[in-house]
């Protein structure tokens, strides 16, 4: 155990907790978003493989490294990777899973804000009269100051909104393990479970709002969805945006799962409870994500628009469609007030999880204190979520996305699958996955460890740097395919400064920490 004070108080709350860490914006908003502009039942088929061989490996592989690294002290990936690899460049591979969560952290803290804003927004009734896309998009745009608007003329009301959820956030993460991170598990995700629960009864009793136009009901958005498509399957960029959703959805690939799973004492079960949070988090992502915001754009604005939003990215779907439907629909500023508010419980479920591993380090390798740790993380982000801000609309928070939230996942887990599959060897792996298991995992998934989804990743990595990485790097294309504006090109340039100087710090931290650690002769960090 990390130390005696911090521990799960209960196996039910350690399953919320990491199934709350998986459950967030992605389910909601991310999903909908990436079926719709990826074929709809085509979709479906890759994504489905990518949670058997990339998803469901990954859990369980993140969920053994924790657990491991928790029997030595550590709370995060670069200790935990130090006992798996006896080599001094395994921790600094480690510093790639704090970046990555701590990065997150700074900018989903910001996204966090924005629907606890337009859920006050919501009951208030305040854009209830913009019942068009291109005025919702406007007051969009307003709210994030990026022009003038009715309600709106700065920044402020949004920068106001983000502090505020940044200090509920640290809050949290200030109260701890299991009086902060599992009560608020135990809280909300029940409170998200019944939100969305009605919010789909609302959808399913939607119909054909406007009879004059059958095709546009709730009916066809689902089979949009799910009627699978099969033509669209030979197309690359299908498979890996929907690798690409399963990485994201499940927060695999960025060091968070470890965190929660160090927690855990070395027989408690880790075989059982990865399934069922990654499973958890599927049935929320495909049954009540998929249910709400795709059928009900169908309905309202028909399935060539629907595309058209959804290509526009999941902002666009979560925050200018759907708040135009709810001005439409009967008692839509409690719906919209429901859907805002899930969004945000889902959300800061996630966001306190992007905290903790980089809270474990700080308290664990440095010996800080708790409050100590959590107020040097709060000071790192309050400082790196100012340009995040301020220059949204300079493709600052995109940039940041694209290599933490998109590209670095994958480099992450490539590197800790290969550590613990063929460097701590797969024989021992599978040990320590199956130590206390409460249930027997099917010997397939050995080799698929082994081998399926290491080689999955190197395939995607490989397709990534080619069509992607390579060109957004040298700003041929933003992240989001369209040409580089260049009057933002010191903005993003901006974001990787910020990103590589984080690198370094933590680097720089890591180094420290284990000068220390030889100094004081510590050869465990367990207490
Ligand atoms: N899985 C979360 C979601 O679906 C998002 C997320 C990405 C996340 N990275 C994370 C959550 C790291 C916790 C930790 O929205």
């Amino acid at each position: 155990m990390v130390d005696q004070k911090e521990q799960w108080g209960s196996r039910i709350g350690l399953i919320l907790a990491v199934a709350g860490n998986a459950v967030g914006l992605g389910n909601f908003l991310r999903f909908p978003v990436q079926a719709a502009s990826n074929g709809g039942g085509a979709f479906m088929i890759p994504y489905f493989i990518a949670f058997l061989l990339l998803g469901i490996p990954l859990m369980w592989v993140e969920w053994s490294i924790g657990r491991h690294g928790g029997k030595y002290g550590y709370g995060s990936a670069p200790g935990m990777f130090d006992v798996l690899w006896n080599n001094s460049i395994a921790k600094y591979l480690g510093v790639i899973g704090l970046l990555i969560s701590m990065v997150i952290l700074i900018y989903y803290t910001y996204i966090e804000s924005w629907t606890l804003g337009y859920g006050i927004f919501s009951m208030v009734g305040l854009y209830h009269g913009a019942d068009s896309l291109e005025e919702m998009s406007g007051f969009l745009s307003s709210y994030q100051g990026l022009q003038d608007g009715e309600h709106f003329t700065s920044v402020w009301p949004a920068y106001g909104l983000m502090l505020f959820t940044f200090v509920v956030n640290f809050f949290v993460l200030w109260k701890g393990l299991s009086a902060g991170i599992e009560k608020l598990a135990k809280v909300a995700m029940p409170m998200l479970f019944i939100f969305a629960v009605i919010l789909l009864i609302r959808v399913f009793t939607l119909g054909t709002p406007d009879p004059s136009v059958p095709e546009n009901s709730v009916i066809n958005g689902l089979a949009y969805i799910w009627n699978p498509n099969f033509d669209e399957l030979s197309k690359a960029s299908v498979w890996i945006a929907a690798a690409g959703q399963i990485f994201f959805t499940l927060s695999v690939g960025m060091g968070t799962i470890h965190a929660y799973a160090s927690y855990l004492r070395p027989k408690d079960d880790i075989a059982l409870s990865g399934l069922t949070t990654a499973a958890t988090n599927k049935f929320v992502e495909v049954v009540l994500g998929g249910s709400i915001a795709i059928p009900v754009a169908v309905a309202f604005f028909g399935l060539d628009m629907t595309k058209e939003i959804a290509s526009g990215g999941a902002f666009n779907l979560g925050f200018v469609s759907m708040p135009v439907i709810f001005g439409k629909i009967p008692l839509g500023q409690l719906f919209g007030a429901m859907w805002f508010f899930l969004l945000f419980v889902a959300g800061i479920t996630s966001s306190v999880a992007m905290g903790q591993p980089v809270v474990a380090f700080f308290k664990n390798q440095f010996g800080m204190s708790h409050r100590r740790a959590v107020l040097s993380l709060a000071t790192i982000v309050i400082i790196c979520v100012q340009p995040v801000v301020f220059f949204l609309g300079h493709g600052f928070l995109d940039e940041m996305d694209y290599w933490s939230g998109t590209f670095g996942l994958v480099i992450f887990a490539t590197v800790e699958i290969i550590l613990f599959a063929w460097v701590f060897k797969i024989d021992r792996a599978w040990e320590e996955l199956n130590r206390g298991a409460d249930i027997r995992i099917p010997i397939f998934f050995k080799y698929v460890i082994k081998y399926v989804t290491p080689l999955y990743l190197l395939i995607i990595m490989g397709v990534w740097l080619y069509q992607d990485a390579i060109d957004i790097l040298l700003l041929n294309k933003t992240s989001g395919g369209n040409p580089v504006d260049p009057a933002d090109v010191p903005y993003i340039w901006g974001a990787r400064a910020l990103m590589v100087g984080l690198f370094l710090l933590l680097s720089l931290f890591v180094h420290y920490a284990w000068k220390r650690k030889r100094r004081l002769g510590i050869t465990s960090f367990r207490e």
